[in-house]
């Protein structure tokens, strides 16, 4: 007789059949981030992790293993074999090359392009009915290639995009008006990074339009110039990396956000990379901000509209080039 036979009685043989599970590709700065938020917050059964540094892998999984007590969940794993991920409902991509600093995203493509070529497949001998949440950088072009190497169809491949512009955009506006970021709703579209586009003609708190108070809002007539605020959250990223090497806890928050929309099927708007072709003129292969399973189609003005056209000629430029 053992302790374990003496104490416990075992009514099944069967393997508990995980509900929730999630599988983070990349144990970094960003994949850890998105695992303490979604352990957090309790939104999974089990999380599996892959890795390509065994000993990030393995420290990273124990040390969270450790603070199982803390937390409602029952089961961290990992491997370098990609088996570990099967049977998730969700697969979240944080692997991959990082900016240094003053480094543009648009410098990571070749490289992470390289990552994803034999990533993808491995995801997808393993998960091929699986949602992808795409989060390594170039984010927008790396969901597409994610969608063209996986041939999964567009609604189950998206990217974490505008997501984390927009809450640094709503976090921005609070501070300037005195108001918690929650109730300032605006959204930012187009590209995640340099050429992404503030919807000001939306921006609103408790559904005053900011643009029927000040019509000159973000344009560079405005004396209160609001238009800083958009610049500040280009120049986030840059800052961040500047100071503390990566950016982490923000898009791993973010990354929980996503995920819980998705497993509980909140049918929530978020501002995602998905494909835009046939929208607001782009006729490209694109994946823009929109929303997960229905493309919210956001009123533009035609200054807006233009900026999105030319956020997406950005992406376009660099992703035709690609061999995929
Ligand atoms: P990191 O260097 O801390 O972690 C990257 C991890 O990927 C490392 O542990 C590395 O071993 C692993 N890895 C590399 N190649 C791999 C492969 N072929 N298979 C499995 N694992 C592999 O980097 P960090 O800070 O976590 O950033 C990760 C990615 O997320 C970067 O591309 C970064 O630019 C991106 N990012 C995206 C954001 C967004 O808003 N979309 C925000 C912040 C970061
Ligand atoms: C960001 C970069 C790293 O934090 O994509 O926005």
């Amino acid at each position: 007789a053992t302790v374990k036979s003496e104490l416990i009685e075992c009514f099944t043989s069967e393997e508990p059949f995980h509900r929730r599970k999630v599988s983070i590709i990349g144990t970094g700065s960003v994949g850890m981030a998105c695992a303490i938020s979604i352990l957090l917050k309790g939104l999974s059964d089990e999380l599996a992790f892959v890795d390509l540094d065994e000993g990030k892998l393995k420290g990273e999984t124990m040390d969270l293993q450790h603070g199982s007590p803390f937390m409602k969940m029952s089961n961290i794993v990992c491997s370098k074999d990609y088996l570990v991920t099967a049977n998730p409902n969700l697969v979240i991509i944080t692997a991959g090359a990082r900016q240094e600093k003053g480094e543009m995203r648009f410098n990571l493509v070749q490289q992470n392009v390289a990552i994803f070529k034999l990533m993808i497949s491995s995801i997808v001998q393993h998960n091929p009915l699986c949602k992808l949440i795409i989060v390594s950088n170039p984010v927008d072009i790396l969901t597409y290639v994610a969608w063209k190497l996986s041939a999964f169809p567009k609604n189950r491949v998206i990217g974490s995009g505008c997501n984390l512009d927009t809450v640094r955009f709503q976090f921005f506006i609070g501070q300037k008006l005195g108001i918690h970021s929650e109730s300032c709703h605006g959204w930012i579209l187009g590209e995640h990074g340099d050429s992404s586009v503030p919807v000001w003609s939306g921006m609103n708190i408790a559904g005053v339009l900011l643009k029927d108070l000040n019509s000159d809002i973000g344009t560079d007539k405005d004396p209160e110039k609001w238009k800083n605020v958009h610049k500040e959250v280009i120049a986030s990223a840059y800052e961040i990396i500047k100071m503390k090497s990566s950016t982490s806890w923000a898009i791993g928050l973010s990354g929980a956000d996503l995920t819980e929309s998705i497993l509980k099927n909140l049918r929530r708007k978020h501002p995602v990379s998905t494909i835009i072709k046939g929208l607001y003129g782009i006729n490209e292969e694109v994946f823009l901000k929109k929303g997960i399973t229905n493309l919210i189609k956001t009123r533009l003005t035609p200054e807006e509209e233009a900026h999105l056209k030319k956020s997406a000629k950005t992406l376009w430029e660099i992703q035709k080039e690609l061999e995929t």
